[in-house]
């Protein structure tokens, strides 16, 4: 009997010396907040996967859109002696001493998302974003390119882009691409530019705004979907007709989108994806097992998605079907 309680409690200590192997790795997240379907999506990839993950322990933190916040935060992951960091900045400046001090405390740091304007000058293990500036020139491709589709081609056309969050990388990218894109595209004139912070309320009241103040608007560029969908209320609002009276193209591709394009309210919006936990674990799972990187920025999507079809912009252009708004879970 002494026998067999010897071996079951040898058992034990090799299974919870096991378990104890494997808990030990605290992965912490440092989120921007919560502006947007995307960024909702982006935190539930990111936070269930680590989560699921067997021995490994999330460390999150929500700064609610305040760089302040998110520099508290980083630091707060250092004096708990954290394994990694994960980190996307709510704007891309004023990360050099903070991103430094990561360094220093040589932990290791996986960019995702928006990229700081200082990645250069940091080491980090490995970085996914979105190619925003591309993001950006597709969609002011996608409208000079439908409205050639449609006869429209040679027709002054007026053009409002709304902007995201001042300063943020997806600003910053997505406003050059689509300012460089309109000079592909002669007819099309840039008549209002302003910010709606990604958020769906905002993206509303610029537009009531714009609606008000600007002589005409035919085609709208919002850098993401929400601020778009804020806009399509305001559009209807005022007794115009979204999707028609004024094209819109949005950014992201999330499910509301979707069903807006298919409703014929919006025309079309180009994918970036938030879906960055699976890349994330197999990194994190990678780096344990000794293998490093190469220092790159990793962009995963090139979808552009309409309700018309036929638009080459050099990219996956894809006609929204039923199963592809099923399965979309953000
Ligand atoms: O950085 C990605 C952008 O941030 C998404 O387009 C937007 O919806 C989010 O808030």
């Amino acid at each position: 009997m002494k026998k067999f309680l010897a071996v079951v409690l040898a058992l034990a200590l090799v299974v919870a010396l096991g378990a104890s192997a494997f808990a030990d790795i605290k992965v912490a997240f440092s989120q921007i907040g919560q502006e947007s379907d995307w960024r909702t999506a982006n935190t539930d990839s990111i936070k269930g996967t680590i989560e699921a993950h067997e021995g490994w322990e999330l460390v999150y933190d929500d700064a609610q859109q305040k760089q302040e916040n998110q520099i508290k935060a980083l630091r707060n992951f250092i004096t708990q002696g954290v394994d990694y960091i994960l980190f996307t900045g709510v704007v891309s400046t004023g990360w050099d001493e903070v991103l430094a001090e990561v360094n220093e405390a040589e932990i290791p740091l996986i960019l995702v998302d928006r990229m700081p304007d200082c990645a250069d000058k940091i080491d980090y293990a490995a970085a996914f974003g979105g190619d925003f500036v591309e993001e950006g020139r597709r969609q002011v491709a996608w409208a000079g390119e439908y409205l050639k589709s449609i006869g429209r081609g040679d027709e002054e056309v007026c053009v409002a882009i709304m902007e995201g969050t001042t300063g943020a990388d997806a600003q910053v990218g997505r406003t050059e691409g689509n300012l460089a894109a309109l000079k592909e595209y002669p007819n099309m004139k840039l008549v209002a530019q302003q910010s709606g912070n990604f958020t769906r309320t905002e993206g509303q009241a610029v537009m009531e705004s714009w609606l008000k103040s600007v002589d005409k608007i035919d085609v709208l560029i919002v850098q993401n979907d929400d601020m778009g969908l804020g806009a399509i209320d305001a559009i209807k609002a005022a007794g115009k007709v979204p999707g028609k009276d004024i094209i819109i193209v949005g950014c992201d591709s999330v499910k509301a989108a979707f069903e807006a394009i298919v409703a014929g309210e919006m025309n079309c919006t180009v994918e970036c994806t938030p879906l960055y936990g699976p890349f994330v674990e197999k990194t994190i799972e990678a780096l344990e097992a000794g293998e490093t990187f190469e220092k790159t920025i990793v962009h995963p999507e090139e979808g552009v998605y309409d309700c018309v079809g036929g638009i080459d912009l050099g990219t996956v252009t894809s006609v929204l079907a039923a199963d592809v708004i099923d399965s979309r879970v953000y």
